[in-house]
């Protein structure tokens, strides 16, 4: 094995950081790179990763201070602050710290600055993409920072953990900014679908037949959005995988949205809709939910149960 390798950490295992890093584990393993190094707050979620020969670390600290590349992918702006903070208290000289999350693109020019004061070198390169295509190796990614950093991970990136990177050049707010305007189609297309769903069903059209529309006329991404729906995928059961993008995540990226059309002169009405759906379906229901259960708001507006027969009973 090549020592002047380097060592590839990867920090957050839920539902997108599994896949991720057991593709980019498994790169590692067959082309004789060092072995990916991996940590969690749930250090365990990662126990399958040994399997690609990756070694686990206790905690954020010890993987920076073992590694010279380091991925995150957390939930939130909140989570990503702490990490810096825990990351400066390493030397960081000469490290690339690559996030993947989605946060506000202030967070990730703070969470830069912070890094590239230490000797760092900090990408924000938040992926499209849910996730089962993270685990097919099919994401989106939107890089953004130095350009030597940019070419450095590419090769850990393509045809490994993604199928693209869209280059967003050294400004690292505006990768945020395309993950957040991207999640405005995502939660807009979900509301509309969702709508449509209650509206088919109000007018006895029917979902089934509806559902067949939208994968027939408008292809694989919104025939996604439109199952989540029809499967019940919107409230899973609380014994069972965790949400493919939980509510609290997509009302975080809503958030994100309205504050940075308020500040920029924007109107985003579609996101402020489906913003006051997703609470109040959290309100409801709790947070053991998808993006998508703002149906089950939509739903009971027009007089039927928040969940429907392929749900949990809500
Ligand atoms: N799901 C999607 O479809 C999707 C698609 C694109 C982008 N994203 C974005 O990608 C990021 C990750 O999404 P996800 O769906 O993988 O989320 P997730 O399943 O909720 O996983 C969140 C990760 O953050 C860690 N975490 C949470 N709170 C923490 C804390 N206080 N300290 C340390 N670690 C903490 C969790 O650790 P534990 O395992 O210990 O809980 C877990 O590793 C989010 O920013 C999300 O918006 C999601």
């Amino acid at each position: 094995m090549d020592s002047q390798k380097p060592t590839i950490g990867f920090y957050g295992l839920g539902s997108m950081g599994i896949g991720m890093a057991k593709n980019l584990a498994s790169h590692l393993k067959t082309t004789g790179g060092q072995p990916l190094k991996y940590s969690n707050r749930t250090v365990s979620k990662g126990d399958q990763l040994k399997d690609f020969g990756a070694v686990p670390e206790a905690g954020f600290t010890s993987l920076v201070k073992s590694c010279d590349i380091i991925f995150t992918m957390i939930s939130n702006d909140e989570v990503l602050n702490g990490l810096v903070q825990e990351a400066l208290t390493c030397d960081v000289k000469g490290k690339i710290i690559v996030d993947c999350s989605t946060v506000h693109p202030d967070t990730s020019a703070a969470a830069s600055d912070k890094l590239v004061a230490a000797g760092a070198q900090f990408l924000a390169s938040p992926v499209f993409g849910a996730s089962a295509m993270a685990a097919q190796g099919k994401l989106i990614f939107a890089v953004a920072g130095p350009e030597d950093a940019s070419k450095a991970i590419e090769p850990l990136v393509v045809g490994v953990m993604g199928k693209s990177i869209l280059q967003l050049g050294t400004d690292v707010k505006r990768s945020s900014l395309l993950k957040i305007t991207g999640n405005c189609m995502v939660i807009g297309m979900q509301e509309l679908i969702s709508e449509c769903h209650t509206f088919a069903e109000c007018s006895g059209l029917g979902t089934e037949i509806f559902h067949q529309f939208v994968t027939d006329m408008y292809g694989p991404t919104a025939s996604g959005y439109s199952a989540r729906c029809t499967t019940g995928s919107f409230a899973p059961p609380l014994d069972g995988p965790p949400p493919g993008f939980a509510i609290d995540l997509s009302i975080k990226d809503a958030k994100h949205a309205l504050n940075i059309a308020q500040k920029s002169g924007a109107f985003l009405p579609t996101m402020q809709a489906a913003l006051q759906n997703m609470l109040s379906a959290k309100a409801f229901a709790g947070p053991w939910l998808d993006s998508s259960a703002l149906y089950g708001t939509l739903r009971q507006w027009a007089g039927l149960p928040f969940g429907n027969a392929a749900s949990r009973a809500v």
